[in-house]
């Protein structure tokens, strides 16, 4: 992290230089005013990396590029390292979008978060199809995803900060699966729960140096820690993990929000970071978004509160993450309106459209979150906000 300086050259940093201005210190020295500043620079004194997913087809907008390049420290992928994407056909593997990927991570010296090895979505026809036909059985199924997990961080291997190991294992209070949270989904109806183990002893057998994560969204905060609470769930699962000395490193909350829920208080967000870091894990909010219910027909006057609110949720999550010395890294699932997944995506029970969810409008200018993270950023610092404790790969 300290090799990373700041860099204001990004359209939002030239739009703001405009009407900016220094700001004396009380040092003598001269500060630059925080507005004018880059995220990444500013999450430098923290040792905290700021990320962004990337969408590789977006790297051809040069003010993409300029933005991608210069707020943030880290990058995600938001599609191209899926399996789907890397394994259209059964043992041909195509790199090419994640390689322009890594090149421009490479370019820009961003860390890297490799997203995402077993999941239960995008997956390749082939691979669900043959289960499904009966082509494919149990045993050769537990190979392939040997096989697959292998291939991938061994191609990658000594490029990827944090791995996404496994994602989205678990169910949520609303699934109709009814009672109590549980494991969930393709991997798990194939294979029983024993992958997640084999999942991180895999992939730690192909780099022994990268930070292996379980990711998973609903994860913000703990709730009654009863059988319908997520966090807790989740917190036993990575304790038990840990007892029987399977390799993982970290746990990522995705942190996809929604104003139209009541959300968390920076407290209760530190109070979960801080409960997985209590079982010797590293933690990251690796998707941050927050969207907005959008009206009929907006004005300033019904955006404006919804925009306000989405800067507190932004807010909440980076000030429990600063108060978290193991929260290593704060990634937003892209950082533009134009291109967040939350413009095609349906967030369901028909309540409309949920969007606007980034902290950069279409035209990359800030919103009110950008603001804040930036205050967050700038304004927090010891006794009570001190540097990231770095998180070693455990064997
Ligand atoms: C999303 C992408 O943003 C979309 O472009 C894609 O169509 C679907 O997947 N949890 C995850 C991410 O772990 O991989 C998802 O990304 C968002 C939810």
């Amino acid at each position: 992290m300290g090799r990373r300086t700041a860099v204001v050259t990004g359209l939002v940093a030239v739009a703001v230089l405009a009407g900016g201005s220094a700001v004396p210190a009380s040092a003598g020295r001269t500060v630059r005013d925080p507005q004018q500043q880059t995220l990444r620079g500013l999450a430098e004194r923290h040792h905290l990396a700021v990320g962004t997913a990337i969408d590789v087809a977006a790297l051809d907008d040069p003010a993409y590029r300029q933005v991608a390049a210069t707020q943030f420290s880290s990058v995600t992928a938001e599609n191209v390292m899926k399996w789907e994407t890397l394994e259209p056909v059964r043992g041909r593997y195509d790199w090419a979008a994640a390689e322009e990927f890594m090149a421009f991570a490479e370019a820009n010296d961003q860390l890297v978060r490799g997203h995402v090895l077993v999941w239960n979505n995008q997956l390749p026809s082939w691979l669900t199809e043959g289960v499904a036909d009966g082509s494919i059985d149990t045993a050769e199924l537990r190979e392939i995803l040997h096989r697959h997990i292998t291939t991938v961080v061994q191609h990658f291997r000594g490029r990827i900060w944090q791995w996404d190991v496994v994602n989205e294992a678990v169910t949520d209070s609303w699934d109709s699966t009814g009672g109590a949270i549980g494991y969930k989904g393709f991997w798990y109806q194939h294979l029983g729960a024993g992958y997640v183990a084999d999942a991180f002893r895999w992939a730690r057998a192909a780099d022994p140096k990268a930070l292996l994560f379980y990711n998973d969204y609903n994860i913000d905060a703990f709730g009654d820690r009863g059988p319908l609470d997520k966090t807790a769930f989740v917190h036993r699962m990575v304790k038990d993990l840990r007892a029987r000395h399977v390799p993982i490193d970290g746990v990522g909350s995705q942190a996809h929000l929604s104003t139209r829920y009541g959300n968390y208080s920076a407290f209760q967000i530190k109070e979960m970071l801080d409960g997985f870091a209590q079982l010797g894990v590293a933690t990251a909010l690796t998707e941050v978004d927050v969207r907005n219910q959008l009206p009929d027909n907006p004005t300033g006057d019904t955006l404006n509160p919804l925009l306000q609110a989405q800067a507190y949720n932004y807010s909440a999550l980076m000030q429990g993450c600063l108060a978290s010395r193991h929260c290593l890294s704060y990634t937003v699932w892209g950082f533009d309106d134009a291109h967040s997944w939350t413009n095609t995506w349906d967030f369901g029970s028909g309540v409309g459209k949920e969007a606007m969810a980034a902290v950069l409008d279409e035209d990359y200018q800030p919103k009110p979150a950008f603001r804040a993270l930036q205050a967050d950023l700038a304004w927090s610092g010891p006794p009570m906000v001190l540097p990231r404790v770095p998180q070693r790969p455990i064997r």
